[in-house]
């Protein structure tokens, strides 16, 4: 006995279906495990008298012939931080967690986890700096 085209249409469906439904957890484990290629970000801009950078994503800083920089994404809920001049330290204006700015560790909470450091090289093009921003 023949089925019906439109019973074959809906079981190809459901099965469509409940095949998603089943491997949607394990493609999101999976893609979650791969790692995800670094960013390369080249910076012209000049250090100012203080040996700082401030961009979006990061702050760069270039002092005593060491570069390096730290993201600016607070590790507590993600608020941007701000470099404190006068305290020579990175704050972050949501909650006032502080962080070091050679390490990127933790002074004050809130935030428990050191904000991302970046690896930084003097670019060999130009004068600028290229900053390599890890996944
Ligand atoms: S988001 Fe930065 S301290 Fe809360």
């Amino acid at each position: 006995m023949l089925k019906s085209p439109k019973k074959n249409r809906r079981r190809t469906l459901l099965w469509g279906f409940l095949s998603l439904l089943l491997t949607w957890p394990l493609l999101r484990f999976v893609r979650f495990k791969i790692p995800v290629k670094p960013k390369k970000v080249h910076i012209t801009a000049s250090p100012s008298s203080n040996g700082v950078i401030l961009q979006k994503d990061f702050i760069l800083f270039s002092r005593n012939g060491r570069h390096w920089a730290l993201s600016r994404t607070c590790t507590h809920l993600g608020c941007t931080v701000n470099y404190q001049e006068t305290e020579d330290i990175l704050e972050c204006p949501c909650h006032q967690s502080r962080f070091q700015i050679d390490s990127g560790k933790v002074i004050q909470g809130p935030a428990k986890r050191p904000l991302p450091l970046y690896a930084v090289e003097k670019s060999s093009t130009d004068t600028g700096y290229v900053v390599t921003i890890e996944g």
